[in-house]
């Protein structure tokens, strides 16, 4: 008898994510997913084949992962796709020139760039909003809106957007909710169980976790929907490689392991940051002092290695930067290794310097991606970065406290 996984018996998101989606091998019983390093499939006949005929359409390495992906976040139908940027622009192809679309104001500089040099050039416009506060995402609406895209946590400034009263929202006015699950990953958070519609991912992240590829991958419920992403995902092709499918694959079988681990370590560097800069400046949603930290305790079950600290100014951000010698200075996170970076200038360079300090994203904040390093040797780096740090001029104090404050109504 074939042996198959049975999803009844997989109530647990950790055997959910070792088992999900994958089938023994029939040629031989490998109980891993081969890559299927093929262009094209031998048809038996004219109109006659196994259900695969070219990559772009299908690849049995990458319908594992999508099928993984999809169970891991309560779906019914996963895309992968060549990166999270490639993910997005084709969930983009949904939409119509004259089409209008709400944006969280602090979202990754490369989803800005998309939409501002390119798509909106192509008939769309967008509002950038705060969408802490689900009024604002309310007073942008307009009957040309047919999606709300947010980002929660937010990059980098951890801001969070209630889900369910954002979908409520778009509900109201048939338009999608489309939220990026990349920092908090399917372990925490579940955008779909919440009313979201299309979720999505740069598996570059978390999902894969070893920071040996790029990646990305949607995830819906709805049939209508998923057909039309079909569509598109073939006909535009942004696919995602077998053997990157592959690896992102062998990832998401850790991912509730890696997961506890980086949220234990948020949880002890935020703490420690706190004392050593006041909370005042340490973004982290697991911190009782973070302006939304309830909503983060009822919309996902942990909070995860993702940490920005306004260290007031960059010659100040700089030296923890240059110091530090097991966090990595890098671009990216969610690998298993600690990275540390100034989004200012790396990640949201694109942003244009006004934009950036209207929303509080100064030149002086670092980010922080807590791998899964032992606690105390991550703290120790920290310590020793944090060694001769150049003071702070009165005139120059850490700006969220200015900035960083919301109203009851976003909490
Ligand atoms: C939150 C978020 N979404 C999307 C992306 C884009 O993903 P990728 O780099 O895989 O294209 C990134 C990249 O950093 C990101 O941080």
């Amino acid at each position: 008898m074939t042996r198959v996984f049975d999803e009844d018996l997989a109530t647990g998101f950790g055997t959910r994510a070792i088992h999900a989606g994958q089938r023994p091998e029939p040629l031989a019983g490998a109980i891993m997913t081969p890559v299927y390093l093929t262009s094209t499939y031998v048809q038996e006949g004219l109109g006659r084949n196994k259900g695969y005929e070219y990559s772009r359409g299908t690849n049995p390495t990458r319908e594992a992962f999508e099928r993984n992906v999809a169970a891991l976040e309560n779906g019914t139908h996963g895309f992968a796709f060549s990166s999270g940027m490639g993910c997005l622009d084709s969930i983009m192809k949904l939409f119509r020139a004259g089409d209008h679309i709400v944006c969280g104001e602090n979202v990754y500089g490369g989803t800005f760039r998309l939409f501002d040099k390119i798509l909106q050039h192509m008939g769309l416009s967008f509002s950038y909003v705060d969408t802490r506060d689900p009024q604002r995402i309310a007073d942008a609406m307009t009957p040309a809106t047919r999606a709300i895209i947010v980002e929660t946590p937010s990059n980098p400034l951890m801001r969070l957007t209630d889900i369910a009263a954002a979908a409520e929202i778009a509900h109201r006015r048939d338009a999608l909710l489309v939220v990026d699950n990349t920092f908090a990953s399917p372990y925490f958070q579940q955008p779909l169980d919440l009313g979201a519609d299309i979720v999505f991912h740069s598996t570059t992240k978390y999902l894969n976790g070893h920071s040996d590829m790029v990646g990305g991958c949607a995830v819906v419920r709805d049939d209508d929907l998923a057909e039309r992403l079909k569509f598109i995902h073939n006909a535009a092709g942004a696919v995602a490689g077998p053997f990157d499918a592959w690896l992102a694959l062998r990832g998401t079988k850790t991912l509730h392991l890696r997961m506890r681990q980086h949220d234990i370590n948020g949880r002890e560097i935020a703490k420690w940051l706190a004392n050593r800069v006041g909370p005042e400046n340490v973004y982290y949603i697991g911190l009782p002092t973070h302006p939304q930290h309830e909503l983060a305790k009822r919309q996902m079950s942990g909070f995860g290695g993702m940490i920005s600290v306004e260290m007031g100014t960059r010659e100040r951000a700089a030296h923890v930067l240059e110091h530090v010698r097991i966090f990595a200075l890098a671009e990216s996170l969610g690998g298993v290794e600690s990275l540390i970076s100034q989004p200012a200038g790396m990640t949201h360079a694109s942003v244009p310097p006004e934009r950036r300090a209207a929303m509080g994203l100064s030149d002086g904040l670092i980010r922080l991606s807590c791998g899964v390093e032992d606690t105390p040797d991550l703290l120790g780096d920290l310590d020793q970065a944090f060694e001769g740090l150049p003071q702070v001029k009165a005139d120059r104090a850490p700006a969220r406290s200015r900035r960083d404050t919301i109203s009851a109504a976003g909490a």
